[in-house]
């Protein structure tokens, strides 16, 4: 596939999945295979600060989550942000592209490899319990909202962040990310930029 069909291929399927998460099945062979064939030159493709809204959101955390998960990791510089800004974390960075995971596997810093692992998943559908994590970031990632409520505890943030702001291939708006958590109780919804990019941190709420 072409770059430019690529890029417009990520928003189509992001729209459509955004309103009907079923059609997920009938895209994610493409996604997969999409990422798989990018995931050698993806470092490459990469913007200079490609993660500084994400970044700037992880900085505005109200506390330093102890477990954390970054969905559709790609080659993993999510997760390792989240560890190095973290010193107490544990981090999963997980992908459906099994070329991404190995990348991010090699890619890995050994100071870090006791505390990030990287993981073949789908988001979709992820193999982790209910409440496994106190934060679920995405970098560029379309949102599966009922598993990101899943896994995250109550308390916990979920963090969106978009390289290139609404030029961003895949991307959701911040209203209708809001539209999506609000009636499953997410809250203290903060809204950042930084360098080209756009993010959002909410926190679900405690159990009543
Ligand atoms: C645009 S890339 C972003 C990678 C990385 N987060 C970044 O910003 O550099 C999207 C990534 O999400 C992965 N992905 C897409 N759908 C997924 C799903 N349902 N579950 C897990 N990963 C998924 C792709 O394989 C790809 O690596």
């Amino acid at each position: 596939m072409n770059v430019a069909i690529g890029r417009k291929f990520a928003r189509v399927t992001t729209d459509a999945v955004v309103r009907a998460p079923r059609l997920w099945r009938v895209f994610r062979p493409l996604m997969r295979r999409q990422f798989d064939e990018l995931a050698p030159e993806w470092d490459a493709i990469l913007s200079e600060g490609h993660l500084a809204s994400y970044e700037r959101a992880l900085e505005s955390l109200p506390s330093p989550p102890r477990r954390a998960l970054d969905l559709g990791t790609g080659t993993g510089d999510g997760a390792t942000a989240i560890a190095r800004r973290f010193p107490d974390a544990g981090v999963v960075g997980a992908d459906l592209s099994g070329a991404m995971v190995a990348r991010a596997r090699q890619k890995l810093p050994t100071e870090l490899a006791g505390r990030v692992r990287f993981e073949i998943a789908d988001a979709s559908a992820l193999p982790y319990e209910d409440w496994a994590f106190d934060l679920v970031a995405h970098a560029n990632m379309i949102p599966f909202f009922d598993e990101l409520d899943r896994v995250l505890a109550p308390g916990g943030q979920v963090l969106f962040a978009w390289s290139s702001g609404p030029e961003t291939p895949i991307y959701v708006s911040s209203s209708r990310l809001r539209r999506e958590l609000e009636p499953r109780g997410f809250t203290d919804f903060a809204e950042f930029e930084a360098g080209a990019g756009t993010a959002l941190l909410a926190r679900k709420a405690d159990r009543s």
